[in-house]
């Protein structure tokens, strides 16, 4: 417990940059499995996962083990002087979970990196200048990673000049499409568009990669159709363009699946993985195939830290965990209670639009009786939850949808219990 005066002296709002803009006022001193308690000794249920991280929940036994005993014999072996075990482990391990195609594992230290690596190594890999990626995604906050994002203006604006030779196509959002014509062919337009870049804005041969986020995450929970993202593959065969997914928050487990890329029969070119990979621990990688990882010749990239051996060994243990424990499996079953149970409530409450999602990747967009994004009713059903002690995040240009994203040890009561608490909270608006 922490005494007044020391509270004052943790006061966040005091200490922490305002960039930093916090969901909650809660001060946390430990976690374990989807619940974390606070300074007080409060117990919350955390449905945000740290935004996706934790998916073998918090401090997960033989993650912290494997943390603990690496700590022990060595945190820091620099890659470029040392090989060390936990890399080599988790780089197995990881590929064994992988295509073929995916063989090699660059390591690095958070998903921005792991997407500033990707495309730099699909230029280097073919000798190309350009990116297209999609309106509404988000791939990080360095400086080529906030050039390919655009799920919100405030990420990237005030911010130029950005990258050069950077093009964005629109992502497929079935539920808002612009264009006209059946539903079901919607997919279809959304890839002309894509095509359409090809005659109008950049030559297909300039362009080094294709970068896509697998279900679109901060822009709002995006479910692409397996017909559009099997399109984009062969068009990017067919120009010799690099297919990369980031699966930095779709991955290890999340969507019911390993990768989200299982879902729609489509094998990337060069897949990124971040925050599920070290359940915590600052890690990340970019994968691909040895002769395109060859490309990059010795010195061209790398990093101090990554590869650290302290984040690889929990990286292991993760993937480990995630074998032994079947959480995408677990992922998918909880998924579809959870997914059921808001359909549910959607039914009852119109202010659900939109209720959408692969495994426990799940959100559910507010709209006002127009159609309109209604963040008002996200603000308010955040609060009511908060007031359960229950921990939610949003997603969308607008905020308009909220994240349902607990981690993959959740159980059916603990799904069942937040589904009540759910049904109130929208009931109350
Ligand atoms: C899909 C995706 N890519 C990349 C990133 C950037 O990861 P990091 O915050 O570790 O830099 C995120 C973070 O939310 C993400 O959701």
């Amino acid at each position: 417990m922490v005494s007044a005066p020391e509270r004052i002296a943790l006061d966040p709002a005091a200490i922490m940059p305002r960039v930093i803009g916090r969901y909650s006022p809660v001060i946390v001193d430990h976690g374990k499995g989807i619940y974390i308690w606070d300074t007080d000794g409060n117990r919350w249920a955390d449905f945000t996962s740290g935004i996706a991280v934790v998916n073998t929940g918090h401090c997960h036994p033989r993650v912290v083990s494997a943390i603990q005993e690496q700590a022990a014999k060595i945190i820091h072996a620099q890659a470029n002087i040392l090989a060390h075990e936990p890399m080599m482990k988790a780089s197995l391990a990881l590929t064994a979970t992988l295509p073929d195609n995916l063989n090699q594992v660059f390591w690095t230290n958070s998903g921005a990196e792991a997407t500033e690596g990707a495309i730099k190594l699909a230029k280097i890999a073919t000798g190309r200048p350009s990116i297209i990626a999609f309106r509404g995604a988000f791939h990080g906050r360095t400086h080529a990673a906030m050039t390919v994002t655009s799920s919100r203006v405030k990420v990237r604006g005030h911010y130029e000049p950005l990258l050069s030779g950077v093009y964005h196509a629109p992502y497929p959002y079935l539920y808002r499409s612009p264009y006209a014509g059946p539903k079901e062919d919607q997919d279809l337009m959304y890839f002309r568009e894509l095509e359409l870049m090809f005659d109008q804005l950049v030559m297909a041969d300039d362009v080094a990669g294709i970068l896509i986020e697998t279900v679109a995450g901060e822009g709002g929970y995006m479910v692409p159709t397996a017909r559009w993202m099997q399109m984009v593959r062969e068009l990017c065969s067919k120009h010799g363009i690099m297919m990369i997914l980031d699966e930095v928050q779709t991955g290890m487990g999340r969507t019911g699946k390993m990768w989200a890329f299982e879902h729609f029969g489509v094998v990337p070119d060069i897949m990124t993985a971040a925050k599920g990979i070290g359940s915590g621990m600052p890690v990340a990688a970019v994968v691909s195939d040895k002769a395109i990882m060859d490309k990059w010749a010795p010195g061209s990239h790398g990093g101090t830290y990554g590869g650290n051996a302290v984040a690889t060994a929990a990286a292991y243990a993760t993937l480990q965990v995630m074998r032994d424990e079947d959480l995408p499996g677990n992922a998918a079953r909880m998924g579809n209670i959870l997914m059921a149970g808001l359909r549910d409530i959607q039914s009852d409450y119109p202010v659900i639009g939109d209720v959408r999602g692969l495994g426990l990747m799940v959100a559910t967009e507010f709209v006002h009786p127009d159609g309109s994004p209604n963040p008002e009713a996200v603000n308010k059903v955040l609060a009511r939850m908060m007031e359960q002690r229950i921990l939610l995040i949003t997603c969308g240009t607008y905020d308009q949808a909220i994240r349902i994203i607990p981690p993959l040890v959740v159980n059916e009561e603990q799904i069942r219990d937040f589904l009540g608490h759910y049904r109130n909270a929208v009931a109350s608006l």
